[in-house]
């Protein structure tokens, strides 16, 4: 399976930073190398310019959130159809920052995930447990509950990405051996052309051995994603 490598921006990045983009495809001599598939999730305000100025280039957009509704009286929301509209070809749905700051549920997450596919993107579907829940041995049981509730029954298009939540922007990972166990009880509960993702301080220096695990088919890369060199070490460290 092709590795896919996307860099979820957050809220950061301003017009600007369209310079940075430009600096990691430079990195690889000016084109996007083709055995492995990069995607930016910047923040929706740059979806259409970054889709103008990328796309060509080998670099896939995605949004990092979308409403279920394809249109309506949704003040501040952005629908599946237009990040579709202004050149996404993914978006994220469910992160554990839009679960926890938004109340984001199983369904939610789920009925964003079939807009998504509805618009003809593929959706990025996150799953994770939190410290608290490794700790009490339940992180299986939370991913699985995750994965039925927010896996749309008739899904076509998507992609897992496992993100525990006690690893985003801390430095902190599972052991190599933890990310194994949880990508193959994934895996059984996937179709087996599903890629999965592992996020969670994915850095230039860890890189190589989590992508090197079986059922690791990519990195969903937070902080790093924001830097050329780094997120350019991590794309070389698939290849
Ligand atoms: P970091 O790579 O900054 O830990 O973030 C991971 C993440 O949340 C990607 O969606």
């Amino acid at each position: 399976m092709k590795p896919l490598l996307a860099g979820n921006w957050k809220m950061n990045g301003l017009s600007a930073s369209v310079n940075e983009v430009e600096k990691l495809i430079g990195m690889f001599d000016g084109s996007a190398p083709d055995d492995v598939d990069i995607l930016i999730c910047p923040p929706a305000t740059l979806v259409g310019l970054f889709a103008t100025e990328f796309s060509d280039e080998g670099i896939a957009i995605g949004g990092q959130d979308c409403h279920r509704k394809a249109s309506g009286a949704h003040t501040g929301d952005i629908s599946a159809e237009m990040l579709a509209d202004a050149g996404a070809a993914f978006v994220i749905v469910g992160h554990s920052e839009r679960r926890a700051d938004h109340g984001e549920t199983d369904a939610v997450v789920c009925a964003k995930a079939e807009a998504a596919q509805r618009a003809g993107m593929t959706a990025i579907i996150c799953v994770g447990e939190t410290e608290s829940e490794r700790k009490a041995g339940r992180e299986k049981d939370v991913v699985g509950a995750q994965l039925s509730g927010s896996i749309p029954r008739q899904a076509e298009n998507y992609v897992i990405a496992y993100e525990p939540v006690w690893a985003i922007g801390t430095g902190m990972t599972p052991t190599i051996e933890d990310i194994a166990a949880m990508h193959d009880f994934i895996r059984d509960r996937t179709r087996k052309d599903v890629r999965i993702l592992y996020g969670g301080s994915v850095k230039p220096g860890n890189a190589r051995e989590i992508l090197a695990v079986q059922n690791v088919n990519g990195a969903l890369v937070g902080g790093a994603s924001l830097k050329a060199e780094d997120f350019a070490a991590i794309i070389k460290a698939a290849l």
